[in-house]
């Protein structure tokens, strides 16, 4: 078994091969790719690399598995018990889980023990609750001569479903994606990103241990331009569902544009923060700021335009500044850091690119701006005095870069909100509920906060507009999109 040492523990893993119809093989042609850790630039291990036949074997056994596997014959009932064991699973090996995420992509380990991994388990508990509960609807319709009728429909499994994850919160969006499809009584096959796949191969082996049947959930770790691309173009897929970059999620939608292939896409954002001059800003500042600076700004939710009355400006800049001067920048596995890493070096050149471009177009750097002089790839959170046409405030960064811009009345704000080709979140800073009615049935996002900032909750939807992506994830909109819907009239 390699053990995987981090600065605060050692971690004994399995092998991180691929996993196909429930055994850990590796990749037909022996491909391999390292993974490194980006807090110190080290290897940590070799991970199996699927090809285009793994991905066609995983597809196989996901198929073999929803026609005639033990999972399709279970109940709902007996479906939600497995998930909830996965749950209890997860919850028991919540410090491994995390230290293989801090490890691989340097999200504070403090962060993913007490945030990212008790969210994983409580979206396996939330769809195990559903896993019985999925129902039609039922009328009775007007006669036919001398026949009555009577109409209902049937929410049966989609089938097979591909699905392609990021490395930001990877066992999270893992979840969002296996635990629905799985209690719809779908089965799965899973690429998860190359920068992080390690807790997503433990997880699999956690509903293996949960009593999930083997080739429910097949997992082919590999490259985006290959496990990634030859699973997005299989043509035995029911359904992909992907979270990542915009240009991917374009390329999977023409692919299932070909198919009529049903899709679910969550690609990110550059989303408004609007802070209205009645915002209770002792409270509302801690938000903005974590908005922008939590995980590095390696969020899809990220509130990274930061649109604020002018009369209230200064203090909203000055409040960002304390918040981003005070952050304690270092080993993401130390009690004592509040800022984490970088996932990997391309990721950190495309933050500094942005930071220089906000410069050469005239942004002001208030704040930051510098990589941080040690091995690693660590950045300082950086704040912008600017406006909506600059390119730091058009394109998404996913790093800690916040640029403040100023409003005058609140039509303005709500135009300079909706003013960007993404729509996933926004969120409104204001005490006074008329202004709140009035902000946001006019904002072009698929999810509001109000006061706050921070993830999805398991029982409601999330997801975007635009090039923020297509369809919803989560609550019952989330289980209903590993679901076909068939219409059935009864005469009699
Ligand atoms: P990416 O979109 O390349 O990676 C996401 C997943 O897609 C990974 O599993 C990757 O292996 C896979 N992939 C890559 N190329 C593929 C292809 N041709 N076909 C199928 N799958 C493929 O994102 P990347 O390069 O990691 O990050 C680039 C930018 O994307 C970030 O700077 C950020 O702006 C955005 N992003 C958004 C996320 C979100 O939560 N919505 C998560 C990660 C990245
Ligand atoms: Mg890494």
């Amino acid at each position: 078994m390699p053990t995987i040492a981090t600065s605060r523990t050692s971690v004994e893993i399995s092998d991180p091969l691929l996993r196909i119809g429930g055994r850990g093989v590796a990749a037909r042609d022996g491909e391999t790719y390292t993974s490194v850790n980006p807090a110190d630039e080290t290897t940590i291990i070799d991970i199996a690399s699927a090809g285009a036949e793994d991905v066609d074997a995983a597809v196989s056994s996901a198929r073999k598995a929803f026609e005639d596997g033990p999972w399709a014959r279970m109940s709902g009932a007996e479906r939600g018990q497995v998930l909830s064991r996965a749950a209890e699973l997860i919850e028991q090996n919540a410090a491994k889980l995390s230290a293989l995420e801090t490890v691989e992509m340097g999200k504070l380990y403090q962060h993913t023990v007490d945030g990212d991994i008790p969210a994983t388990s409580g979206v396996f508990r939330h769809f195990a609750g559903w896993a019985d509960k999925i129902t039609g609807q039922s009328t009775t319709l007007p006669d036919v001569g001398p026949q009555h009728r009577f109409g209902f429909t049937l929410r049966q499994p989609l089938g097979v479903v591909g699905a392609i994850t990021p490395w930001n919160n990877p066992a999270v969006v893992a979840a969002w994606k296996v635990a629905p499809a799985l209690a719809a009584g779908c089965t799965v096959v899973l690429k998860p990103a190359e920068d992080a796949s390690l807790s997503t191969l433990l997880l699999a082996e956690l509903l293996d241990k949960a009593g999930l049947p083997a080739g429910a959930l097949n997992v082919v770790p590999g490259l985006g331009p290959r496990a990634g691309a030859a699973l997005a173009a299989h043509p035995g897929l029911d359904k992909v569902t992907f979270t990542g970059s915009p240009r991917v999620g374009k390329h999977i939608q023409s692919l299932a544009g070909e198919k009529f292939r049903k899709i679910t896409l969550e690609l990110g954002g550059k989303s408004p923060q609007l802070v209205f001059p009645d915002a209770d800003l002792e409270q509302s500042m801690f938000w903005i700021a974590m908005g922008n600076f939590y995980h590095q700004g390696q969020v899809c939710a990220a509130g990274t335009r930061v649109i604020v009355h002018e009369s209230i400006a200064d203090k909203v800049v000055d409040g960002l500044v304390a918040a981003a001067q005070s952050a304690v920048i270092g080993d993401p596995f130390d009690e004592n850091s509040t800022q984490g890493t970088i996932v990997n070096e391309r990721q950190l050149d495309n933050i500094m690119r942005y930071i220089d471009k906000g410069r050469s177009e005239g942004a002001e750097l208030v704040t930051g701006g510098n990589r941080v002089d040690r091995p690693g790839f660590f950045v300082e959170p950086t704040v912008f005095r600017g406006t909506n046409d600059l390119t730091i405030a058009r394109e998404e960064i996913f790093g800690p870069v916040a640029t403040v811009i100023t409003f005058r009345t609140t039509e303005e704000a709500i135009a300079l909100a909706n003013d960007t080709r993404y729509g996933l979140n926004a969120m409104i800073y204001s005490s006074n509920l008329a202004t709140v009615h009035q902000v946001i049935p006019q904002l072009r996002v698929g999810m509001i906060w109000v006061n706050g900032w921070g993830v999805p909750d398991p029982s409601l939807p999330w997801g975007g507009r635009e090039a923020s992506g297509i369809g919803r994830e989560l609550g019952r909109s989330g289980l209903d999109a590993f679901t076909e819907e068939k219409t059935v009239h009864l005469a009699f």
